[in-house]
């Protein structure tokens, strides 16, 4: 078996940003509700620039930080619920846009997860040898599917990409993966698809169906529920399989979907909220890219040392949840 590890990060953000107040120009809110209830002060909103744009331009950041040869790449996972098309994956896209040449690539969608289970599976890929330099991509353009007239969702999603690049390493690199599902509770958040429609089916309803109407549906109050009580469990799990103590974690990466749910986390692990790397408050919830970007801004502040342990943990529509423990 060898060892996975990440050697590179980058992140990208469209440069348009929308504050609080420019949302209550928009909808009836304010910037005191949602800061208070989630945290979130702004977030970045595409004015053009797609799920793959925007993955490429963190893809090439995480290249040049890793150092590597973008022709050594010989997979591409990227993680997303809002691909470009339902064909071509949004990875070939990206393939085409980097000259990644040896590359396989699919998308997995696992929402705001999927950058982990992305992590997840390029580790079991590395260690057993199938692959030895993989791009892994979370990456959402969220602004094309919210309903931008419910304030209780469209306040809180914002648009952007994050990526690691793993290969094999002599050291150490990822000490844990552990994920999850419970598809019971899928009806908690949602975006529809396109339903059967053919002339075999009676009536063909479908044929009526407008994929602009495909826009995200929450129960905020359920997944709060869910989102702590899955967050505490997936750290324990992650602790158990690496056989570290939370002392021994240096950083743990949420996902940033909001404040109260990292705070209530903290508060339940006796941990400081210093420990926990938050910047929702600058992008709001990125879903897939959300863990990637956290990741890529804790790497590039300088306040992380070679040996240091990093947890990253997370959990979404699905409803899915999962983490890693690395060593830096
Ligand atoms: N501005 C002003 N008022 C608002 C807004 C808004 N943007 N949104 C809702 N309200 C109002 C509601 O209409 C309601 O008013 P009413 O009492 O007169 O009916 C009131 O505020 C309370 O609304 P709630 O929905 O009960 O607010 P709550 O305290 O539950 O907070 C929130 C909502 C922030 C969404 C919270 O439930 C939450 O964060 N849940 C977790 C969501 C989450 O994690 N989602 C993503 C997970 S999966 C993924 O990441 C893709």
């Amino acid at each position: 078996m060898h060892n996975a590890k990440i050697i590179g990060t980058g992140h990208y953000v469209p440069e348009n940003i929308v504050t609080n107040d420019d949302m209550a120009k928009i909808i009836e809110t304010s910037d005191e509700w949602i800061s208070t209830r989630t945290g979130i002060k702004e977030r970045r909103i595409s004015t053009g620039e797609n799920t793959s744009d925007m993955a490429a331009k963190a893809a090439l950041k995480a290249i040049e930080d890793a150092k590597i040869s973008v022709e050594d790449i010989d997979f591409i996972f990227l993680a997303t619920y809002s691909p470009d098309a339902f064909i071509p994956n949004t990875a070939c896209i990206v393939q085409s846009l980097i000259g990644a040449v040896n590359a396989t690539c699919f998308d997995l969608s696992a929402a705001c997860t999927g950058f982990i289970y992305g992590l997840d599976m390029a580790t079991q890929y590395i260690k057993t040898g199938r692959a030895k330099c993989v791009l892994v991509i979370g990456a959402e353009t969220q602004s094309k599917l919210l309903n931008w007239d419910d304030r209780g969702t469209c306040v809180l999603f914002g648009d952007g990409a994050g990526a690691a690049i793993m290969t094999t390493g002599e050291e150490a690199g990822v000490l844990a993966c552990y994920s999850g599902s419970d598809g019971t509770k899928s009806w908690t958040l949602t975006v529809e698809g396109v339903p059967v429609r053919n002339p075999f089916v009676e009536g063909n309803p479908g044929s009526m169906y407008d994929l602009q109407n495909s826009t995200i549906k929450m129960d905020g109050k359920e997944i709060f529920k869910f989102a702590v009580g899955i967050m505490i469990k997936s750290v324990d799990e992650l602790l158990k399989i690496s056989g570290l103590n939370i002392e021994d974690i240096k950083y743990v990466v949420p996902h940033q979907a909001n404040y109260r749910i990292i705070e209530s986390t903290a508060k339940r692990l006796g941990l400081d909220i210093g420990k926990f790397f938050i910047n929702i408050d600058r992008y709001g919830n990125t879903s897939a890219a959300s863990v990637a970007i956290a990741l890529d801004e804790l790497a590039k502040s300088g306040n992380l040392e070679k040996g240091d342990k990093v947890l990253m943990v997370g959990f979404g529509g699905g409803l899915t949840y999962g983490g890693v423990i690395v060593e830096w």
